[in-house]
């Protein structure tokens, strides 16, 4: 466990360093970084902090520009929505809305890849079950996902948390009734996208490409 952490440490480390982008703050090196990690000196979760968010130079993050058509979030369908074999459906409604598919795979996450997606909720009772759910061993669907205002319309098509609570047209609304087994994750703000396709893609996965219908879904006037 340990030592994928640090090969996750290492990895996310040479990633860092040959996209050429600056950090919100001073951190020291990778390599201090990774060694004060070996060293049982910083935790996975202080080095990831001191890399995130990943910010390119103005407002465009890996995430695009906040508001524009390259704005980008992060979506996972869960090992829930890969086992129940919904993923066709699930990827038809963000196709048919006019969203830009510009990363996706399908793995099976690692305990401090997963760990470190959801951070924030570390200190919730039901942290350790998620991180479970996550990992169990079917495999989640990985992806980005592009366009005008993606990453507000991406969690209206996912729904509320719970799927009791969801509207009946949402994802969640449509095939779920529990909040433990809620099928889908999005990104929920810039920041949160902007950190988590960083966690989940290296840059050579995003693709950069006009769909044929774009300026057609994409125009204004
Ligand atoms: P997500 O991050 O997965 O898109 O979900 P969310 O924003 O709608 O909700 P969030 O508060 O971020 O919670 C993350 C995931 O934790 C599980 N959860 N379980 N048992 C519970 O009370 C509970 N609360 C949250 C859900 O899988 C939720 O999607
Ligand atoms: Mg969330």
């Amino acid at each position: 466990m340990f030592s994928s952490t640090l090969r996750t440490s290492a990895r996310m480390a040479s990633r860092a360093s040959v996209r050429a982008f600056t950090t919100a703050r001073a951190a020291p090196s990778t390599k201090v970084y990774t060694s004060l990690a070996a060293a049982g000196v910083v935790s996975f979760a202080a080095y990831q902090a001191a890399q995130y968010p990943v910010r390119l130079e103005g407002a465009k993050t890996i995430a695009g520009e906040k508001g524009t058509a390259s704005e980008r979030s992060f979506v996972m369908i869960k090992p829930d929505g890969v086992s129940r074999q919904l993923v066709g459906k699930i990827i038809s409604r963000f196709e048919e809305r006019g969203y830009k598919l510009v990363a996706i795979k399908s793995l099976t996450p690692s305990p401090a890849l997963a760990k470190e997606h959801y951070i924030d909720l570390a200190s919730r009772p039901f942290y350790a079950g998620l991180v479970k759910y996550i990992t169990s061993g079917t495999p989640v669907v990985a992806m980005v996902w592009e366009g005008k205002d993606i990453i507000r319309q991406g969690r209206r098509i996912v729904g509320a948390t719970n799927p009791l609570e969801s509207d009946p047209g949402s994802v969640r609304g449509q095939y779920a009734v529990s909040v433990g087994r809620n099928l889908i994750h999005a990104s929920d703000g810039f920041d949160s996208a902007t950190k988590e396709i960083g966690l989940w893609f290296d840059e050579a996965e995003l693709s950069e490409y006009e769909p044929i219908a774009w300026p057609w879904v994409m125009a204004d006037n």
